[in-house]
């Protein structure tokens, strides 16, 4: 690799989780602190980062896709961009990156961006760089300041996972799970107010296995910071994702009750309906005490909008074993879902089990359960007519004078008049669609 000039602007490329996208903004605001700035829209950026995710797919290939996509790109430009793999597919994928994709210069794992600045100083003398250690939380410590601006924020609170369900390579990408201190944390959203952040979502692979100790040193969970965090003024909305069933305290499910800042919406993946798939998933909970779970928190907020994740065609799975997840699903009654076809992950335990679900299968199971969930998630829509609540305006619509934003049940909706981004407006939710609703802001009187 050759010396170059250093680079003046750069683009991230985050694919995955809400994870990554908090992951790009803090490696943003750490090439900002050098005087790197944003590649305006349309423009070839001077460093580009792929930010990517393993969780799924042939996600290396995607890797490699890109890669040679932007080296196409440089040719016909005549100007090559710094490439740099960050995310999980780069922690698992390192070493081979950097054999077989000779156009990358920087290789960093999400446990190691803040380390981004010497990698770079490293990539314009003309070495490659790789770093993929795994130093837990040094990397907040080490980070600037945030400068996000914008309405609605996340705040990732925990990282890592020690659940080890069979088919996931997040304990191995994100490695073990840890909290960020308390104080820190409160310090950060303070600072996200300041910028403008009405909304703030606590991020975790695990968010409800936060634990800390308060201002008073006293030992709290997840309930602990956001009872705190509800104390700053100008914070109006507190949202958390993802949660695991067996690190659900009772505290957080009364926190619920508590605050009103508290959105009523929970993200909660069940994976499957059948105890014998969830076994052979390690997942560590039943069908049966995840809806008891989810029976605690409907005793405490009635209206919660319940959202959750499913997995069909995990290796083995019957046609009875897949009714059971139609059950669950028919007994919870949605919001809104993600559902995925198994994905076999190199390195995880489910990749080395037999009975493979033929893709056929996979596909029509997908098909049945996705039909039932968009189901459900219009039938919770078709329910909130005539609620009136406060929509926290994100987005301009597509035709002039429309704007776009959340309920406080994470629905989007739309409706007309002079507002802007990050007003909180009331309106009644006049009519529904499958994955939107109208609203209507009442005339003054
Ligand atoms: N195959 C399919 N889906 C997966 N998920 C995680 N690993 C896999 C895999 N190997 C899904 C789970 C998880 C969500 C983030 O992604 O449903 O909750
Ligand atoms: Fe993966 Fe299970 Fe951990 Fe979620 S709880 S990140 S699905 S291992």
């Amino acid at each position: 690799m050759k010396p170059t000039a250093p680079p003046r602007t750069y683009r991230v490329k985050s694919y995955g989780c809400q994870m990554n996208v908090y992951d790009g903004e803090r490696m943003g605001e750490l090439l900002a602190e050098r005087g790197i700035t944003p590649a305006a829209e349309g423009e070839d950026a001077d460093l580009v980062i792929l930010n990517t995710c393993h969780i799924r797919e042939k996600a290396q290939e995607k890797v490699y896709s890109d890669v040679g996509r932007l080296v196409f790109a440089g040719k016909q430009s005549g100007k090559q961009p710094m490439i740099a793999v960050a995310g999980c597919v780069a922690q698992a994928e390192g070493e081979e990156i950097m054999r077989r994709a000779p156009a990358v210069s920087i290789v960093v794992g999400p446990q190691a961006y803040h380390r981004l600045p010497d990698m770079l100083e490293k990539a314009v003398a003309g070495k490659r760089a790789t770093d993929t250690d795994m130093p837990a939380i040094a990397k907040f410590d080490a980070l600037p300041a945030r400068r996000k601006r914008g309405s609605s924020a996340f705040l990732s609170v925990q990282e890592g996972c020690d659940k080890f369900c069979t088919y996931c390579v997040v304990p191995y990408t994100r490695g073990a799970e840890i909290s960020r201190p308390f104080k820190g944390l409160v310090a950060e959203a303070e600072r996200l107010v300041e910028a403008g952040a009405k909304e703030i979502t606590l991020l975790g692979q695990n968010v409800n296995a936060w634990a800390g100790e308060d201002d008073k040193g006293r030992g709290t969970g997840l309930a602990g910071l956001i009872h705190a965090l509800a104390r700053i003024d100008g914070l109006e909305r507190i949202r958390y994702t993802t949660s695991h069933p067996n690190d659900m305290e009772d505290s957080l499910i009364a926190a619920h009750g508590e605050v009103e800042k508290l959105m009523p919406y929970l993200h909660l993946p069940v994976q499957s309906g059948s105890d014998r798939v969830l076994k052979a998933m390690n997942r560590q909970h039943t069908a049966e005490s995840y809806l008891k779970v989810i029976a605690k928190f409907r005793a405490v907020r009635p209206d919660i909008a319940l959202s959750g994740d499913f997995i069909v065609g995990f290796p083995g799975e019957t046609e009875a074993e897949f009714e059971d997840t139609l059950s669950i699903v028919d007994e919870v009654r949605y919001a809104a879902c993600f559902s995925f076809k198994y994905s076999a992950r190199p390195g995880t335990p489910a990749a080395a089990l037999d009975n493979p679900i033929a893709p056929e299968v996979m596909a029509e199971r997908l098909q049945r359960l996705q039909t039932r969930l968009g189901e459900q998630q219009y039938a919770f829509n078709q329910a909130s007519v005539g609620k009136t609540c406060k929509v926290l305006v994100d987005r301009t619509g597509r035709d002039p004078g429309q704007w776009l934003g959340k309920s406080p049940w994470l629905q989007s909706v739309w409706f007309e008049g002079e507002h802007a981004i990050g007003d909180l407006v009331e309106v009644t939710l006049a009519e529904a669609g499958p994955v939107s609703l109208r609203g209507l802001v009442p005339a003054p009187v």
